[in-house]
């Protein structure tokens, strides 16, 4: 039988702690995943550690965890992870003596678009959701964490060099989305040649020195691969939720369900995932087809027992060649939309 987290939740809905608190009302459970394993399922149930101003006892979550386990023949395995400790362990684990922890802007909720794959639209994603998001009415910001390739504000058509205000750096500002990218300190197309902690170290820098405007929303555009940059960017914000970009080409999904696992094996929230030129429209007739197969999205959802967040199709752009922000008025426009509302209600966990 296939256990999904809403049947966890259902399991839940009788439990109450040890006060006769009621976890299912009111936020206390984060996120629920459900891994399959050679001996059984495994499930993950990522908590708030302190929960209406009360810390939840480890006597309770291992009763919650009990619970869960003896109602559920299939499930080997249940953990109750408390997000906040999650966090302090982390912070400890990057300040090192004579050295400051790192900042963040207060209260923002991190979405890091990550896919292992290159080339598959996670910089075209990063910024139509950012702009969703802005659209919306939240204050919203883009770190281009893509040091070497960075394509942020060339999709943004912002070709401003750095500004800086009493040794702190100015983020651009276009369409309601403030932004912080490597090009806005490297000449026109200049090579960079930086190794992985330099290239970690960018990202907290840019991070850190930024005089951001107090974003809600912080979208980290991850370049290609889950190597140092990922790792190192999932380090440092561990509120950090990502969100997986593929293309319906299985080979792209296999990659970036490889992320996937990455993700997973920090302890990482996982939202979801977004197939990319999922399908076309015909601007002449109208017929719907799938240059690059069907398929992905599914199999990574499958995988990793996570949703379909959002299918995003081609956006074609004519002679103009222009690409980055879908035109307004486009259907597509509609999907970022709703993609950023859906996020919303997640209710992501502030860095
Ligand atoms: N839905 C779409 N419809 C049409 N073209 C798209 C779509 N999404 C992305 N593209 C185009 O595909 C190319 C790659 O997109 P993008 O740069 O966003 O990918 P990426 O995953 O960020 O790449 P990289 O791994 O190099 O960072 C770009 O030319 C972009 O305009
Ligand atoms: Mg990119």
């Amino acid at each position: 039988m296939a256990v999904t987290p809403k049947d966890i939740l259902a399991i839940l809905a009788p439990f109450k702690t040890s006060a006769g608190v009621e976890p299912l009302k009111g936020g206390y459970i984060q996120d629920i995943a459900v891994e399959p394993h050679a001996d059984g399922l495994h499930v993950n149930i990522h908590v708030d550690e302190v929960w209406r101003g009360t810390t939840v006892l480890p006597e309770d979550r291992t009763a919650l965890a009990a619970f869960v386990l003896a109602r559920l023949k299939e499930i080997h395995d249940v953990r109750v992870i408390p997000r906040a400790k999650d966090q302090a362990n982390a912070a400890k684990k990057l300040s090192r003596p004579g050295q400051a922890s790192p900042r963040t802007p207060a209260a923002v909720k991190m979405i890091a678009v990550i896919s292992g794959k290159g080339g598959v639209g996670k910089s075209t994603v990063s910024i139509n959701l950012a702009h969703a998001f802005a659209r919306l009415g939240f204050r919203t910001a883009i770190l281009d964490c893509d040091i070497y390739g960075f394509s942020v504000p060339d999709l943004l058509q912002l070709a401003d060099p750095v500004k800086t205000q009493e040794r702190k750096l100015i983020p651009s500002h276009v369409h309601d989305i403030d932004v912080m990218s490597m090009k806005f300190f490297v000449g026109h197309n200049a090579p960079i040649m930086w190794r992985g902690p330099m290239l970690g170290k960018a990202i907290r820098q840019m991070m850190e020195d930024t005089l951001w405007n107090a974003p809600e929303y912080m979208i980290l555009d991850l370049p290609p691969g889950t190597g140092d940059i990922a790792m190192d960017v999932h380090e440092y914000f561990p509120r950090a939720a990502s969100i997986l970009v593929t293309t319906p080409d299985i080979n792209a999904a296999r990659v970036a369900e490889r992320a996937g696992h990455m993700v997973r094996s920090l302890d990482r929230r996982l939202l979801g995932v977004i197939e990319n030129m999922s399908y076309m429209n015909c601007p002449e007739c109208g017929y719907l087809w799938h240059p690059l197969g069907r398929g992905g999205a599914e199999l990574v959802a499958k995988s990793l027992n996570i949703p379909v967040v959002a299918k995003i199709p081609w956006v074609l752009t004519g002679d103009s060649g222009i690409t980055g922000l879908v035109p307004d008025g486009h259907p597509v426009q509609n999907i970022y939309r709703t993609l950023a509302q859906a996020i919303d209600q997640m209710k992501l966990l502030p860095t």
